[in-house]
């Protein structure tokens, strides 16, 4: 029961990440995707990539500006979430749109600008998924950090992406690219600081 008390974040961190793939593959196997099952499927892990890359993006600023360092413990666990399901996302829009012809998918990513900004933000994700790990956070010292501020170009490359398919109704992109603005807002330096000056005077 301590274990749990002290690791309660953790566990929530790896249901985020763990139960939208079981209640997927149960829904697939039951039927219960609609009359396009792959469709269904490519948008539900697009949602889910990108509601779990923002969690990983909201992490830092949520531990800086509450002093709860359980934030970070959870940031890496759901970045690779986020990664893993925008993979799954690509992998089924090659089956089910692009058929695995290469020739209509690369047609499709120069055409549609939507499809391009996708895969510049998830190109960017690669190497920070890779080099994710303490042992090449330790192995690359400074550059690592250097490295991880790609996650400010990706993160609003896939606010780009949402904003830019083809929709009537754009609430959800655009508050999507408002919380993605006001993440990296909430990183500049001048409020860091306000902030931190804040929380010392509540503490005396
Ligand atoms: C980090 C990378 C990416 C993220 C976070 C992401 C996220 C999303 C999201 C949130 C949606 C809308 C889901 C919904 O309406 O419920 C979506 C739709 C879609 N994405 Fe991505 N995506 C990414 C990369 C890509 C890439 C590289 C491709 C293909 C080259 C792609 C192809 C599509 C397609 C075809 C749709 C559906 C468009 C439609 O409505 O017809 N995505 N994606």
């Amino acid at each position: 029961m301590d274990w749990l008390r002290r690791h309660w974040h953790r566990v929530l961190a790896h249901a985020a990440g763990l139960v939208p793939i079981a209640i997927l593959a149960f829904d697939y196997a039951g039927g219960r995707l609609g009359a396009i099952p792959e469709r269904a499927a490519m948008l539900r892990t697009g949602a889910l990539s990108l509601a779990l890359l923002i969690a990983a993006f909201a992490c830092t600023p949520v531990a800086s500006f509450s002093g709860w360092r359980g934030a970070v413990q959870i940031r890496r666990a759901l970045g690779l979430y986020g990664f893993a399901y925008a993979g799954l996302h690509i992998l089924i829009y090659a089956f089910y749109d692009g058929q695995l012809d290469l020739e209509f998918i690369l047609r499709d990513l120069s055409e549609r600008p939507a499809m391009s900004v996708g895969m510049a933000a998830f190109a960017l994700l690669i190497p920070l998924a890779l080099t994710s790990t303490s042992g090449w956070q330790r192995r690359l010292g400074k550059r690592w950090r250097t490295l991880h501020t790609l996650i400010y170009v990706a993160m609003p490359l896939s606010a780009l992406h949402f904003l830019w398919l083809d929709r009537d109704i754009l609430d959800a992109p655009i508050a999507v690219a408002v919380v993605i603005g006001l993440l990296l807002l909430a990183r500049w330096p001048p409020l860091r600081r306000a902030v931190a000056r804040l929380r010392r005077d509540f503490a005396r």
